[in-house]
């Protein structure tokens, strides 16, 4: 099943191939590269919620690729019963995670192209070419984005990243890793310290192997271990991505992100944020965000090994709120918003009109 070191740019994370979707099984990095393949959405939704695949991005690509396999199985010989069918798809993979907006997002996007067709098998072909292009599509943002991102990055800067926005957590390329890619790539020398992410350890299992392959200068360490290096004057710049970033600023991430601003506020490091206009939500308030609570085996035990006493009470949140004063800016594809935000991101937004 593939040598693990072939990674290169156009490996993809999850694509359509033969009217199946084939991703990256991510749970079996970085021992295995393994490929799993799905002909049904049932199957999408098992890997979301059990991070087969993950990262917001990655998991609206899925979500959209699911509605495709959910039109192509279905026997509806109307338009009524084939958006019904849709529905009913829509329903069981949006309640597979709930705090990254890409979900959301393109499943809606999908539903609205079902909607606009006019019988049962323009729908179906329609549906299934939306999806392979918002794949398409998700690429190219990423590239745009490590674009704009790179200017922000100077030579020989040292930059800390937490958990996997990387190719691994998008389609391809990444958010937070698509502007380290982006600076590397524009000439300029660089360094990454990537935090092992606990206790699902995308950083060590994700990151380090995304960006190590890459032959970009990786260091690891504990999470516990951003403080000491932002105080030894480790860390020139922090970037990291995003699941849900609201009109006001405020961006919900992997756990630890909130400490990790925090610590960089403290030692005057500036913080950037990377996520594409999909992971922004204009509706809701901080206290509206459903943030994930996950299994306690996750934090009781690494693997086979358990690494706390039974029938201990477990607090796993997945995701955490980091305030806009926290925030040095935030790259998008339309290009970067700066303080304040209410103003900087409804401009993102005419932009992209
Ligand atoms: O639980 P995960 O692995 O899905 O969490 C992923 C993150 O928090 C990423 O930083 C975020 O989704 C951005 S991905 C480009």
């Amino acid at each position: 099943m593939g040598d693990p070191t072939q990674i290169h740019p156009s490996l993809r994370t999850v694509e359509w191939k033969d009217n199946k979707v084939v991703m990256i099984d991510q749970t079996k990095l970085p021992n295995k590269l393994e490929f799993v393949e799905f002909s049904d959405y049932h199957q999408v939704a098992e890997a979301i919620k059990n991070l087969v695949v993950r990262g917001a991005p990655a998991i609206g690509i899925s979500g959209a690729f699911g509605m495709a396999l959910a039109v192509l199985k279905s026997h509806a010989q109307t338009k009524d019963d084939l958006i019904q069918d849709l529905e009913s798809a829509k329903k069981i993979l949006i309640e597979t995670r709930p705090t990254a907006v890409n979900l959301k997002w393109g499943l809606e996007k999908i539903m609205k192209v079902a909607n606009k067709g006019s019988d049962v098998s323009e729908i179906k072909q329609s549906v299934v070419e939306a999806a392979k292009k918002m794949a398409e599509e998700d690429i190219q943002t990423n590239m745009t984005m490590g674009k704009h991102g790179s200017k922000l990055f100077d030579n020989n800067d040292t930059i800390m990243t937490h958990c996997n926005a990387g190719a691994l957590a998008t389609v391809a390329y990444g958010t937070a890793l698509g502007v380290i890619r982006a600076t590397k790539e524009s000439g300029k020398n660089i360094k990454v310290i990537a935090t092992e992410t606990r206790p699902v350890q995308q950083g060590s299992r994700l990151t380090a192997f995304e960006l190590k392959h890459d032959g970009i200068d990786v260091s690891l360490i504990p999470d516990t271990a951003v403080g000491y290096s932002m105080a030894k004057g480790l860390v020139n710049k922090v970037i990291v991505g995003a699941d849900r970033i609201l009109r006001t600023g405020h961006v919900f991430n992997k756990i630890g992100t909130y400490q990790v601003a925090t610590m960089a506020k403290q030692h005057n490091i500036p913080f950037y944020v990377a996520a594409p206009l999909s992971t922004f939500d204009l509706q809701s308030n901080p206290e509206d965000v459903i943030i994930e609570q996950r299994n306690a085996t996750e934090v009781t035990g690494i693997g086979d090994t358990k690494t706390a006493p039974d029938d201990i009470n477990v607090i796993n949140p997945a995701f955490d709120m980091t305030p806009p004063e926290l925030i040095s800016g935030i790259i998008t594809e339309k290009g970067v918003a700066k303080p304040p935000y209410d103003e900087s991101i409804k401009k993102l937004f005419e932009a992209k009109k």
